[in-house]
């Protein structure tokens, strides 16, 4: 049980950093420095990617590139080759052009001010804000998800007629929530009671060091709050690509850089044209192809159903050479920057 319970404005902040001292996180790697080109990586992996799917992206990606320079001179392929299977991979194109843009104007260093931050690329007010707290000790109000969440259920915050009123109130209250001082505290308090107690689903209510003062508990609306956002079924598309094989490599193409999957290696998709004229645009002949079962994979804004003709050719052919398609080898496909999905399917495939 926890020990204290939170009274007022001021008793909620020093109710979370007591909570956090006692039952928060406090062995996260990005928890051991205070540099903040590592505290910066953390929060862009961990915008929409739990902590244990980061933990070892992280580390990889650390072991690679170990500075903000060495991530600066890297060409951006081999920067989505290690973020590959993490998604959303707008978030490692930024990462390389923040850290280009910080190099080249900046000296390499990042701002202790989470203002100036948060006009590089890929760093929205929350990130500038954890920067801030994490790397320079400065005070400055988080709210992503999993706060967001502790907050609207605390304070029974409607969800409202206009979300860009909901989110302006929703900071504002952020910001008269934070303490002088132990603010680093309090935000990985917020973040852990979000992240451990707090949950969408059934949250530990009983262990929650808020559980006096938070509406939804005390009204058991737990579920209803915080209101969702209106939010209309994703829609759904479709796309057919084409598995091209001699059995030893397979075709593939690098997508354009913006857009999904922007610059990494997919498969070819096949629009209009026939498995026959594509197999043939690339210098080789179908032997034979055979539809492999659909599958659904969903984006923040729709689902894509993807429908997969595996081709068989005889000789991989050298036809057109342009630089955005090549023959890899089936061995390398494990670390090749692939969307996790169509790695997924090409490693079932060829097995
Ligand atoms: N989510 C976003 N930032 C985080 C952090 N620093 N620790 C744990 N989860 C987080």
């Amino acid at each position: 049980m926890p020990e204290a319970v939170c009274p007022g404005p001021r008793g909620f902040a020093s109710c979370v950093i007591e909570w956090q001292k006692a039952h928060g996180r406090h062995h996260l790697p990005w928890q051991k420095t205070a540099d903040p080109y590592r505290i910066w990586l953390s929060e862009i992996m961990l915008q929409q990617t739990q902590v244990q799917t980061v933990m070892p992206y992280y580390e990889r990606f650390l072991a690679r590139f170990p500075t903000l320079e060495a991530l600066a001179g890297a060409p951006i392929d081999r920067v989505l080759e290690v973020w590959s299977g993490l998604g959303y991979y707008a978030r490692a194109r930024n990462l390389h052009r923040c850290a280009q843009v910080l190099v080249i104007n900046r000296a390499g260093r990042f701002s202790a001010d989470p203002e100036e931050n948060a006009a590089l690329p890929g760093i929205g007010r929350s990130t500038a804000a954890a920067i801030a707290v994490f790397a320079f000790g400065r005070r400055a109000a988080i709210l992503d998800g999993n706060v967001k969440r502790v907050l609207g259920r605390c304070f029974a915050l409607a969800g409202g007629s206009s979300a860009a009123r909901a989110e302006r109130e929703m900071w504002a209250l952020a910001e008269s929530l934070l303490p002088d001082s132990g603010v680093e505290s309090y935000s990985q308090g917020m973040m852990d009671l979000g992240a451990t107690v707090c949950t969408r689903h059934q949250p530990a209510c009983h262990a929650c060091p808020l559980r006096q003062t938070c509406v939804a508990c005390r009204e058991g609306r737990q579920a209803e709050l915080p209101q969702p956002r209106m939010r209309a079924r994703l829609p759904l598309r479709s796309s057919r690509l084409l598995l091209l094989s001699d059995g030893r490599r397979v075709l593939l193409e690098r997508r354009p850089p913006s857009g999904i999957w922007g610059g990494l290696l997919s498969l070819p998709e096949l629009g209009d044209e026939s498995p026959e004229a594509l197999a043939r645009r690339h210098g080789c002949r179908l032997l034979g192809s055979r539809t492999l079962p659909p599958m659904v994979h969903s984006f923040s804004h729709f689902r894509l159903r993807i429908e997969v003709v595996h081709g068989a050719v005889d000789d991989i052919g050298h036809g057109v050479g342009e630089a955005i398609v090549e023959w890899l080898p089936v061995e390398q496909l494990a670390a090749a920057a692939l969307p996790a999905p169509i790695r997924k399917l090409l490693l079932a495939a060829m097995a």
